[in-house]
């Protein structure tokens, strides 16, 4: 069955009057789920492959959230790229409990910016290698273009990792998103009350996860798109890898588009 058509609503976490307290806890509970199904864990190879090819000298995750699915997969990167290689956690609204816990967890490898960063205006001087976890539906095509594109101007790699899909089933199975956050919630940290509150008191985490989740969908990019957004990109040429990526321990595949500079005298 084709894909439904995309449409550009927003999600409430990302709006700027949504309070703090709440967009952390959506936030955070991504992160958990992430981490603690470990969807993301099968792109490890692709990323590290990526990352050599260009040698970058950090990553720098753009609209990081609560750190998404970055502590389970900094061990890997750590172990191939050094201890001294940084995984740095950024976003416009940057959930600084989150980002402080993912660091001491991590022994440094994953650091972060305390200010706020539009991915669509990344500082000059901000190199490394980007990557966007479940965020790029966030973009519609004409920032979604602007993000690759100025990767490209930059010179740097850049991975997007979306687990959306605008498929009927992957929303009915958002609706069971509340039996999940309702389930978790007290194992989420870092440990704060308002979380728990939202929760069982006045269930607008649930809701929102929900809601945002089959939002995220309708606005994903197919991998037909992403070949058509990298395909339209001007500049020095780039090698690109697009493809949907079964993960075991999800019932979602991982739709990606991971690309960097093309070495000299590759076709
Ligand atoms: C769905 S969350 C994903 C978080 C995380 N990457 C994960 O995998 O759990 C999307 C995040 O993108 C951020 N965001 C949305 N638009 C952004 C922009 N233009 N620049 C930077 N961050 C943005 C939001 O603040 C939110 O934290």
């Amino acid at each position: 069955m084709p894909p439904l058509k995309r449409l550009p609503i927003g999600e409430i976490h990302d709006q700027p009057w949504c309070p703090r307290v709440i967009r952390d806890a959506v936030t955070d509970f991504l992160q958990y789920a992430a981490n603690h199904w470990g969807q993301y864990t099968p792109l490890l190879p692709t990323l590290c492959y990526f990352l050599q090819r260009v040698n970058a000298p950090r990553i720098v995750d753009l609209c990081s959230g609560g750190s998404g699915p970055w502590q389970r997969l900094y061990g890997t990167i750590s172990r191939a790229f050094g201890d001294s290689f940084r995984i740095v956690l950024t976003d416009r609204y940057p959930n600084l409990a989150a980002f402080r816990l993912a660091r001491d967890l991590s022994g440094g490898v994953l650091d972060f910016r305390d200010k706020p960063l539009d991915a669509c205006a990344i500082p000059q001087e901000l190199l490394g290698f980007r990557t966007l976890f479940g965020s790029f539906h966030h973009f519609d095509p004409a920032a979604a273009r602007g993000v690759l594109q100025n990767a490209v101007d930059s010179g740097q790699g850049i991975g997007i990792f979306e687990m959306t899909e605008r498929r009927a089933l992957t929303m009915l199975a958002m609706l069971t998103a509340p039996i999940f956050v309702l389930l978790h919630a007290p194992k989420i940290r870092p440990f704060c009350w308002s979380r728990l509150f939202l929760t069982y008191l006045i269930p607008v985490v649930p809701l929102l996860v929900m809601v945002d989740g089959i939002a995220s969908c309708l606005r994903s990019y197919t991998v037909e798109e992403l070949a058509e957004l990298t395909g339209s990109l001007t500049g020095a040429p780039y090698e690109w890898e697009i493809r949907k990526l079964a993960s075991p321990s999800s019932p979602f595949p991982i739709i990606y588009a991971i690309g960097c500079p093309k070495a000299e005298g590759r076709g």
